[in-house]
């Protein structure tokens, strides 16, 4: 390994903590994966009787939660996974992570002072039971907090003042409409939290031993930060609740050292005393660190729990629908961003549904359909939808072609079914249609000079066929597990080691 001065044993460790599990990845100097594990919340953790790795509220509309004591016996449970497998906690010389983006936590006032005094001999779970104000997390599903949201955007002058401000307009899973659901809701509550975290540096302060900062990139998904300043914004920070600010504590770039790991690591698991933990930041800023995008006629498409496009551009062009986070790599940069929150689950209930419950019957049904369906176009929201903001339901077109109607030869008809490989077409080129769309509107680059499709289902060759084909350009796989592992290590300033990415080019094989 060129110009890194660490040792040659050196080991980094990073953690993933996203909707459904929390995954660990051990890398050596070489940027090798050395050892992984993975905690799945619902069916390792199944007393906190989680579908998905969250709570569907039934009673009130919209709220989506996790139990944020969940996370962290996950934490300790994936750390004993680790050494079991023979692991030299020794070797680690810094830990990192990536977490779901928008989820709040609130610790309770005295939660510092029990951070601070974590007893070796006693699970985190054991010590934690009671350090949380709010004991279930909104997450980044949660869409319970339209109300808040408008009232935000009138206090700051409007939906786009906020988005110019904060680089987003209001968005129900931001933390800052959560917040102030909290203190308008439970005010006492809200009076005794004595620091708001984002899941990303709620797992750093469970690895410090203390509060963490939250980090540019991921704060700016909150609705409170000056995407120009990176520093809280007073006056956004007043639409929302009142001492909001000590309540945020202070925010840090991305690549900033947190802390040294706490005395609970070093006594239980044998970490050194002098292994960093890294600032936390959000999973899709982490994608874009670890894809090391750096050109700004790149895409990036990530499909997984939620869908995401992103880029990266110099500009800040405020807009109603996509989201601008610094970028968590170049600090002049930008980092823009639409979100679908109806990825990978929605995919699966229609596989289930129309392709006997298998991927390869689903893809023998794109490859059986033509182009563009027939005419038959798909919308479906399992989830209530981000990117167009819809309720749940299913929305089928067939476009039929009036050769004497002055409507440019075209009109649409509403059906409720259609047959089950169109089904599946739909949805697949109903989803890669809107991405492209919607891009396009905000300005992103159309055609892109390349698109790097990244998630779960971007090991499908025939979803990433059909993507060449709606965005006409080059699709490329990134060859290695662990991108966002790469993601911590290039934020945290051992950049030397995201080189060892390999790009395959889709298309070519297509
Ligand atoms: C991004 C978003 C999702 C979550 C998923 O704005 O809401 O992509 O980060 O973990």
């Amino acid at each position: 390994m060129e110009n890194c001065s660490l040792p040659q044993d050196a080991l980094f460790l990073g953690f993933d903590c996203s909707t459904q599990s929390l995954k660990a990845t051990v890398l050596d100097a070489n940027l090798k994966i050395y050892a992984t594990a993975v905690v799945n919340f619902d069916s390792e953790l199944p007393h906190y009787k989680t579908k998905d790795g969250v709570y569907r509220d039934l009673l009130v509309n919209g709220r989506i939660v996790s139990p944020t004591l969940m996370w962290v016996e996950a934490l300790d449970l994936i750390i004993q996974r680790l050494e079991m497998s023979k692991l030299d906690f020794g070797k680690i010389i810094a830990v990192s992570g990536s977490a779901q983006q928008h989820g709040s936590v609130y610790w309770k006032r005295g939660s510092s002072v029990v951070l601070a005094s974590l007893d070796s001999k006693k699970a985190l779970v054991e010590q934690l039971g009671d350090a949380f104000s709010v004991k279930e997390s909104p997450i980044w599903m949660d869409c319970s907090t339209t109300e808040q949201c408008r009232a935000i955007e009138e206090a700051v002058g409007g939906a786009l003042e906020l988005s110019k401000l904060t680089g987003s307009c209001a968005h129900e899973r931001y933390a800052g409409p959560q917040i102030r659901k909290v203190f308008e809701t439970q005010p006492e509550v809200y009076k005794n939290t004595e620091r708001i975290s984002l899941v990303s540096s709620f797992m750093a302060s469970l690895l410090i031993g203390g509060h963490a900062c939250i980090d540019h990139t991921d704060g700016a998904g909150m609705n409170l930060m000056d995407i120009k300043l990176r520093a809280w914004s007073k006056k956004a920070l007043e639409a929302t609740a009142p001492d909001l600010e000590e309540k945020l504590g202070n925010l840090a770039p991305a690549h900033a050292v947190a802390g040294l790991i706490s005395n609970y690591y070093v006594e239980r698991y044998h970490f050194k005393s002098t292994c960093l933990v890294v600032e936390w930041s959000g999973d899709n800023p982490n994608s874009l660190a670890g894809l090391t995008l750096n050109a700004p006629g790149d895409l990036a498409i990530s499909l997984g729990t939620s869908d995401t496009v992103f880029g990266i551009s110099n500009d800040h062009k405020p807009s109603l629908q996509g989201h601008i986070f610094p970028d968590p790599v170049d600090a002049e940069d930008y980092m823009v961003m639409l979100v679908y929150k109806n990825g990978s689950l929605t995919r699966e209930d229609i596989r289930n549904r129309c392709a006997n419950k298998s991927w390869e019957v689903f893809n023998t049904y794109l490859q059986q359909t033509p182009p563009l369906n027939g005419g038959k176009l798909g919308f479906y929201y399992k989830e209530h939808e981000i990117l167009p903001p819809l309720p749940v339901g299913e929305h089928r077109y067939v476009l039929e072609n009036f050769e004497n109607d002055s409507l440019c030869g075209l009109r649409e008809r509403t059906v409720n079914e259609f047959d089950a490989p169109s089904e599946v077409r739909a949805i697949i080129e109903g989803q890669l249609l809107s991405m492209r769309a919607h891009a396009e509107k905000i300005g992103m680059p159309s055609p892109p000079r390349r698109i790097i499709a990244t998630g779960g289902a971007s090991s499908n060759k025939c979803i990433l066929s059909l993507m060449a084909s709606i965005f006409g350009c080059n699709i490329y796989t990134v060859q290695r597990p662990g991108l966002l592992m790469v993601g911590c290590a290039t934020r945290g300033e051992l950049s030397c080691l995201s080189n060892a990415c390999t790009w395959t080019n889709w298309s070519k094989h297509l």
